[in-house]
């Protein structure tokens, strides 16, 4: 089996659709060209049957992008299918991801449906996404909570179906990892080599990454996740964690991702320029503290040898290498180096610009966040490519 996991972002659609999360087109399509930048293998733009906004943003990222996988979601039937396909005409590798409840909760009190009949639409919905696209991914929600002989024959029909990629969402974030990785585990054995099994995990009870970890090494191939693990209710599995956890535990854990880690902060930073609320300050490789040493035993080892207390180099991830808190006080020159490490390369006139709001802001200001300079930037290209057109 191969070690290649596949990175699924879904920032833009499951993170999206959370409180304090939702972000207009031109922002959708700033966040996606980091996505891109960073190396997502596949990149879930939107729920187009969910809002005008949600079907041009998918449009729009398809149109901006047409070499990279879009994915567009859509439920188990006619109107979502046919929905999600024409918002994804412009891409040129698209991808339909179409999902149905599965587990008995679901079936008797959200949807008032029998397991056949709910297999029988998942089947039709994968037969309808395969007319227009080839690469097709079927969703069990709810699956963790799915009676597994019932997961195994609807993951098998929509398979025969045409589903390139079964994902097993554990939607409710309920289960734990040994459990998890043998719901997995028999999905993967069941459908050998005819699909890559992905896995989709909420972060209710804090194990999102390590349910999603587990999944791997039971033989899943893909992970869905989001950027600072946004996502409904508590979250998605982060994609950062993940990502960095193959990386520094190759021993343990020997598989690759396509991402490119130099960026994770960056992406973090804009996403949390353009919702309301960043990452907690502890929060694991993203976190204003994560790489921050206070006590002074910490200190004293890291200043004799860093690895005594840091797993990761923090320039592995993009961290910029200063702390300096960047105030009305500093100059140009500090701030074009932190607009360098935030992975900007601005030209004269946009650093001017940029340098004009900064210090307009900074002078009301203790100091400015990343976050904040990631905004200013992004608002001054804006005002620039206003003034231009
Ligand atoms: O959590 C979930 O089950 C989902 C599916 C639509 C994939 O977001
Ligand atoms: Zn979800």
């Amino acid at each position: 089996m191969s070690d290649r996991v596949y990175i699924f972002d879904t920032t833009l659609r499951d993170g999206e659709q959370s409180p304090g999360c939702s972000m207009n087109v031109p922002e959708k399509i700033r966040m996606a060209r980091k996505l891109v930048e960073l190396g997502v293998d596949i990149l879930e733009a939107g729920f187009p049957i969910a809002s005008q906004g949600d079907f041009e943003a998918v449009d729009a990222i398809s149109r901006e992008f047409p070499w990279a996988q879009v994915a567009a979601l859509g439920r188990a039937c006619t109107m979502d299918v046919e929905r999600a396909a024409q918002s994804l005409r412009h891409a040129r590798r698209p991808r339909i991801h179409t999902f149905i409840a599965t587990s008995d909760i679901h079936l008797k009190y959200k949807l008032k449906k029998s397991r056949q009949q709910v297999l029988e639409e998942a089947v039709a919905a994968v037969e309808l996404a395969r007319r227009y696209v080839d690469d097709v991914e079927f969703s069990a929600e709810d699956g963790a909570r799915t009676d597994p002989d019932y997961l195994e024959e609807i993951s098998k029909a929509v398979v025969a179906a045409g589903a390139r990629t079964v994902n097993i969402p554990d939607t409710v974030g309920y289960s734990v990892p040994y459990e998890y990785a043998g719901l997995i585990g028999r999905i993967v054995k069941a459908l050998g080599d005819c699909a890559i099994v992905s896995v989709h995990c909420h972060d209710d009870l804090g194990l999102a990454t390590a349910n999603s970890i587990a999944a791997v090494e039971a033989g899943a191939r893909q992970i869905e996740c989001t950027i600072n693990g946004i996502g409904e209710r508590a979250g998605n599995c982060a994609l950062e964690e993940v990502v960095m956890l193959f990386k520094t535990r190759q021993d343990r854990l020997p598989y690759d991702t396509g991402i490119r880690t130099e960026h994770l902060y960056s992406a973090s930073q804009m996403l949390a320029s353009m919702i309301s609320f960043g990452p907690q300050p502890n929060k694991a490789i993203v976190g204003r503290n994560a790489f921050a040493h206070e006590a002074g035993i910490h200190q004293d080892g890291y200043l004799k040898e860093k690895t005594t207390y840091e797993i990761m180099d923090p320039h592995t991830v993009g961290v910029p290498e200063s702390k300096l808190v960047l105030g009305k006080h500093s100059g140009r020159h500090a701030l074009k180096k932190r607009t360098e490490d935030l992975g900007y390369d601005l030209g004269k006139e946009e650093l001017q610009v940029l340098y004009e709001r900064f210090t307009a802001l900074a002078d009301n200001t203790k100091g400015l966040l990343d976050e904040e300079i990631v905004a200013l930037i992004e608002e001054g290209q804006m005002a620039m490519k206003v003034a231009a057109d």
